[in-house]
């Protein structure tokens, strides 16, 4: 059983605990710090739970053989995106969706607690600025498709906005210095996900930061379930009436975020937690792969699938593992409830990676390799305990432009981001009936139209555009 440190242990205490695990280190330095240090690296102590870290040290949590997984794995119940694979109609999963949408039912949650080091931005990554003319940032954007939806259903869109303690105050800031982007500050809570000790990949030892700080990094979007649950959101949406969760991560702006027609398929399918995913363009494209497996539904990241697995082909030629995930789910609350009730509910996954620390003598190691192990909990691993886990296929041009990489990767840039939102207006556009002339660069706030039939009311009697214009 998980013997806690008290939050106010004394140092003896403290290495008396520490002892039984053999991180004594972590309080080496404590003669030399202030009051004030002694108190922060003893409230860091309590909340680690070391028991739990040795075994994950250990191993014992990390066994699956993903080779045999993907071997025996085929491709998950899904409906694809000319509405194929259900026993239900496109049409009557909206009339769904729509349902529960205006009936308040439905509520967003955005991840925002990614440090965005590839990106290059030293800002959370939802202030980076993509609209491509608005310039707008990545939550702004979001913020405005929840105004958008919530006006279109009559009614307000709570956001719960995950970040960690890299990004949280920058975000509460960011949120309230403009005015909450315009949502009724009732509407949006920020709340700060948990975080994890990282170790020495070769001794097994909690790395120190500084003499009064362990080095700690966030515990994964999987530790979303906790966090709602600790930061009272859970219960905030329970008290709404709040039945569905729409969820996406900060770093995709083409993320529908309450999609009536996904929420609907998730209803049609009495699921627990539905999963959007764009069909793979190559067999080893950087997306986590949707499989069923031992009768559930589930993820294999593409940092686990091996190539050959990767490659498998079904009958048709078509490759077998096609579904890509693109991280946007829906689930239900009472699902995410019960999980977050079991402590166990997600496994740790490990990654090796480079971890400033401050070595035994007290100074800092910048290492040029990777020398620590990351654990970190993923929220799709939540699909196989999930009842009727459901698959929708959204198109790539509608769903999925991520942005990871900083301008010049051949891949998931802001550029491309923001080629693809200029491409999504324009076909926008074109659909109401409006032509938009060659090169020209259009870009719509949801909020000025929703759908190109909304396009089609508010533009009546435009026929061509001819110059760059941001509708807002
Ligand atoms: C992720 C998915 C991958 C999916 C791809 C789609 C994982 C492990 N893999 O890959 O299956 O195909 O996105 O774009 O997620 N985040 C937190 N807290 C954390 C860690 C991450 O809030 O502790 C958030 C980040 O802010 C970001 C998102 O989760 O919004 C994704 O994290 P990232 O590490 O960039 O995942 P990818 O490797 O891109």
């Amino acid at each position: 059983m998980h013997m806690s440190l008290p939050p106010n242990a004394d140092l003896p205490t403290l290495r008396n605990h520490l002892a039984q695990y053999s991180q004594s280190h972590l309080v080496q330095f404590w003669e030399q710090l202030s009051a004030q240090e002694q108190d922060r690296l003893r409230k860091q102590l309590a909340e680690i739970d070391f028991e739990q870290l040795a075994q994950l040290v250990a191993g014992k949590d990390d066994e699956v053989d993903f080779a045999a997984l993907a071997a025996r794995s085929t491709p998950p119940p899904s409906v694809d995106a000319r509405g194929e694979g259900a026993d239900w109609t496109v049409e009557q999963a909206l009339a769904k969706g729509r349902e529960a949408l205006s009936q308040g039912q439905v509520a967003a949650v955005i991840v925002a607690g990614g440090q965005g080091t590839r990106l290059g931005f030293d800002k959370p990554k939802g202030m980076f600025p993509i609209g491509p003319l608005s310039e707008r940032t990545l939550f702004q954007i979001f913020a405005d498709r929840l105004l958008a939806i919530g006006d279109a259903f009559g009614v307000s869109i709570p956001l719960y906005l995950m970040t960690s303690p890299a990004t949280h105050d920058e975000t509460v800031a960011y949120w309230e210095e403009n005015q909450w982007l315009g949502m009724s500050p009732d509407d949006v809570r920020v709340f700060c996900q948990g975080t994890m000790p990282a170790v020495d990949a070769r001794s097994g030892r909690v790395l120190l930061a500084d003499k009064d700080q362990i080095a700690l990094s966030p515990d994964g979007h999987g530790g979303t379930v906790a966090a709602l649950k600790k930061s009272g959101c859970l219960a905030d949406a329970q008290r709404r009436g709040v039945r569905y969760l729409s969820y996406g991560q900060v770093d995709n702006p083409l993320v529908y975020l309450c999609d009536p027609g996904l929420i609907g398929h998730h209803i049609a399918a009495d699921s627990e937690m539905t999963t959007q995913v764009v069909r793979k363009r190559y067999p080893t494209e950087k997306v986590g792969n949707v499989v069923l497996a031992d009768g559930k539904v589930q993820i294999i990241e593409y940092s686990d699938l091996p190539e050959e697995a990767a490659h498998q082909k079904d009958d048709d030629g078509q490759l077998k593992l096609w579904a890509g995930s693109i991280a946007v789910h829906v689930c239900d609350v009472d699902f995410f409830q019960r999980m977050s009730d079991q402590a166990d509910a997600l496994p740790f996954h490990r990654a090796n990676k480079k971890v400033p620390y401050i070595d035994e003598h007290g100074d800092q190691v910048s290492p040029e390799q990777p020398n620590a192990i990351k654990f970190e909990r993923f929220i799709f691993d939540l699909l196989p305990a999930a009842k009727n886990a459901f698959v929708v296929e959204g198109l790539p041009e509608d769903v999925f432009a991520p942005v990871k990489n900083a301008d010049g990767a051949p891949a998931d840039t802001p550029e491309l981001a923001r080629q693809a939102m200029v491409e999504q207006a324009r076909r926008q556009l074109e659909e109401a009936g409006i032509e938009v002339a060659e090169g020209v660069q259009v870009e719509i706030n949801p909020r000025f139209a929703l759908d190109a039939e909304a396009l089609r009311s508010k533009l009546a009697g435009t026929k061509r555009i001819e110059r760059d214009t941001y509708f807002q």
